[in-house]
This record gives C-alpha cells, structure tokens and sequence, in this order.
C-alpha cells in the first residue's frame, strides 16, 4: 500500500510519517518513507538516520536534465522500480526501514519545483512494493500536489490536522481534490489540547466529508524531542498511531 501523509504546513505531517514507520515496523512490515518535501530536510534524521540519501533527483541527471533523462536509461525508465534496486547512495535501510528523498530546494533561484513533481508522480507510479511492505509519502504542505497529479499512484490519502482554522479549510480541499481524483482519503486530529477540542474539530470535518481515523493529543514530549530533530518512540501520541496504522492498513 503507498499511502501518502498531506496538511498544512506544520500540522505534523512527518511526524506522523515517522510514527506510521515505527508503528509500522512493530507489526513486522517493512517500510519505505518516501521524503517528498522540497523545503525540509530533518526526516533522515527523524527516522534515525545518520545522513540522507542522494536525492533521486541526482539520478536522472538533476532537474535540468530531468526532461533529456527521463527519456534515457535510468531506474525511472523502467516500468517497475522495485527497493531492492537502488544503488546503495540512493537509499538509507535500517532493519526494515528505508528511505529515499526525492529532492531538495538548495539555492536562490534554482527555478520551480515542478520537474521534482514529475520525477515524484513518475517514480510513485513505477514503486512496485512486495506484499509485507508498505510506502509513507512525506509529502509537500498544502495542495499543490494534487495539481500535479502525485497522488495519482496513491492508494491512500491522510491529511494531518491540528486545531486551527486554515488546518481544517486544507483538509476539507485536499478532501475534495483527493475525492475528485477517486482516491480514499481519511483524516488524524494532531495536536488536539482537549477533548472538547478534538470533538469539534472532528465534526467539521465530518461535515466536509472526512472520517477521523485516530487523535494525537499535544505531546510535549514530540515537541521537545523535535528541537533535536527527533521523535520520541513512546508516549500518548505515538501510541495513538497504532490504531490509526491499524484503520489505514483496513480495506
Ligand atoms: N502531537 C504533537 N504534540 C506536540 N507537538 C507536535 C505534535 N505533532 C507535531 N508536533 C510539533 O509540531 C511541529 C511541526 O511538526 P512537523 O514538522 O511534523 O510538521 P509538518 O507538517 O511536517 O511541517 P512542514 O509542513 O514544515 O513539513 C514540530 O515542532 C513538532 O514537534
Ligand atoms: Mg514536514
């Protein structure tokens, strides 16, 4: 299953990622984090990795190239990409856990990031995961990759959402544009300070059309781990993921 993870900017997005892998590897699966943000670059480290991967974005030449290589002999031109067949400096494995990125907005006037967003949609479509495996998509904040067409191979949507206004107006558009591409989309509470609070937020989303899968109370200790550029393997927020995996793994 390639589920990919979506909400607003800063809701918690690879937070939860990181918690869906760990969750993940629990149950025995093993698990491909696919590191779609063009802007942060803390998941490596996140996930426990010393370093990143080169970005597959290396492999098809860099983005000027993109449009020459896409065209020749790379691992995109096949039509299955399966994680066994990357060249050791493209992936990070940790006992079930791998990670590849896609690519990274490094200098000022580097130009837009659509050829990322052709060579993630491309390569998401060609990922051919084995039946104990599942991928997580950290993907960018907000919508713009639905206008994109990344999400097309996805099987699954999770829109992260934490208490705030804008956080509920992005969930309710990605509901619609995930909706409206035929794709499966189910949302977490993250952050939620109170019971009261979380009931309310999940019966607008409700009303937007949004299952609520799982509530992640506001953890301080997922705070403070982050100022170091980690996340915690325990407390309530982490626990709350397992059923969330749970749901999402459910047909
Ligand atoms: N359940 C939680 N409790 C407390 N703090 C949280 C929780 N989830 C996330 N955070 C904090 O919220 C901040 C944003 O989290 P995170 O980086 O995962 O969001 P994001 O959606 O990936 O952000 P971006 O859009 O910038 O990629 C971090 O400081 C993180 O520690
Ligand atoms: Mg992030």
């Amino acid at each position: 299953m390639k589920i990919s993870v979506c909400g607003k900017g800063g809701s918690g997005k690879s937070t939860v990622v990181t918690f869906l892998a760990k969750q993940a590897l629990r149950k025995k699966l093993e698990v491909l984090v696919v590191d779609a943000d063009d802007s942060n670059s803390g998941m490596a480290r996140m996930l426990g990795f010393d370093s990143h991967p080169l970005p597959l974005m290396d492999l098809v030449g860099g983005k000027a190239m993109i449009k020459k290589r896409m065209g020749g002999q790379t691992l995109l031109n096949q039509t299955e990409i399966r994680t066994g067949e990357f060249a050791p400096d493209f992936i990070r494995r940790r006992n079930g856990l791998m990670l590849v990125g896609i690519g990274k907005i490094l200098q000022t006037m580097e130009g837009c990031a659509c050829p990322m967003g052709v060579l993630n949609r491309e390569f998401l479509k060609k990922l051919t995961l084995e039946p104990n495996q599942i991928a997580l998509v950290d993907m960018e904040a907000g919508v713009e990759h639905f206008g994109r067409g990344i999400d097309e191979a996805i099987d699954k949507v999770l829109v992260v959402v934490e208490p705030s206004f804008d956080s509920l107006q992005v969930a309710a558009k990605i509901r619609n544009m995930a909706f409206s591409m035929g794709k499966k989309v189910v949302a977490v509470v993250n952050k939620a300070p109170s019971e009261a609070i979380s009931q309310k937020i999940e019966q607008q989303l409700a009303a937007d059309g949004l299952a609520v899968i799982g509530v992640l109370p506001q953890d301080p200790s997922v705070f403070e781990a982050c100022l170091n550029g980690d996340v915690p393997e325990k407390g309530q927020a982490f626990e709350a993921v397992d059923t969330v995996l749970d749901r999402l793994l459910a047909a």
